[in-house]
């Protein structure tokens, strides 16, 4: 298992829609294990595949009651509404209220290729939305308000010429 790169805000990667796996491959199966091993380093409670730089529908997450990781998630349905804080081992330093679903039911396929179904909430649903949102695309500071996003606004570009040096 080698430990990843984190792609950091400022990298266009994370701006991309990441596309769906046709099979589990060993070299699948050998990412969802980097990125597991990237993910307990950086202690974060989750992580997706364009994070550390490939274009794939791959996510891992683990809130503290178990290891999940899902190749092509699909949120099948959303319940409640909750706001909490969250970080993103792509962008620093940076605390973003955001609000989710409370529970959802998550499905996907597992290391083994085979198709699962979950029901979360708590940590584990929030962190499963996150994740989803990286694949396509979208990161924490998109929820920010116009207002609050000026506030953070150096510090954000301060993390984007990090990554372009
Ligand atoms: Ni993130």
């Amino acid at each position: 298992m080698s430990l990843l790169t984190v792609r950091k805000y400022g990298d266009p990667i994370l701006r991309e829609t990441c596309q769906p796996m046709n099979e589990i491959s060993d070299s699948v199966r050998n990412l969802i294990d980097d990125m597991v091993k990237t993910m307990y380093e950086y202690r974060g409670v989750g992580l997706s595949a364009p994070q550390v730089g490939v274009k794939k529908r791959v996510v891992v997450v683990d809130a503290g009651r178990e290891l999940i990781a899902l190749v092509n998630p699909e949120i099948l349905s959303k319940e409640g509404r909750e706001v909490a804080l969250e970080g993103c081992l792509s962008i620093p330093d940076v605390q973003v209220d955001v609000e989710r679903a409370a529970k959802i039911i998550v499905e996907g396929l597992d290391r083994e290729g085979k198709h699962v179904k979950l029901a979360l909430d708590g940590l584990a649903a929030r962190a499963i939305q996150h994740e989803v949102d990286h694949l396509n695309g979208i990161l924490i500071i998109d929820y920010l308000s116009f207002v609050k996003r000026q506030l953070i606004k150096k510090k954000l570009s301060a993390i984007g010429s990090q990554q372009s040096a």
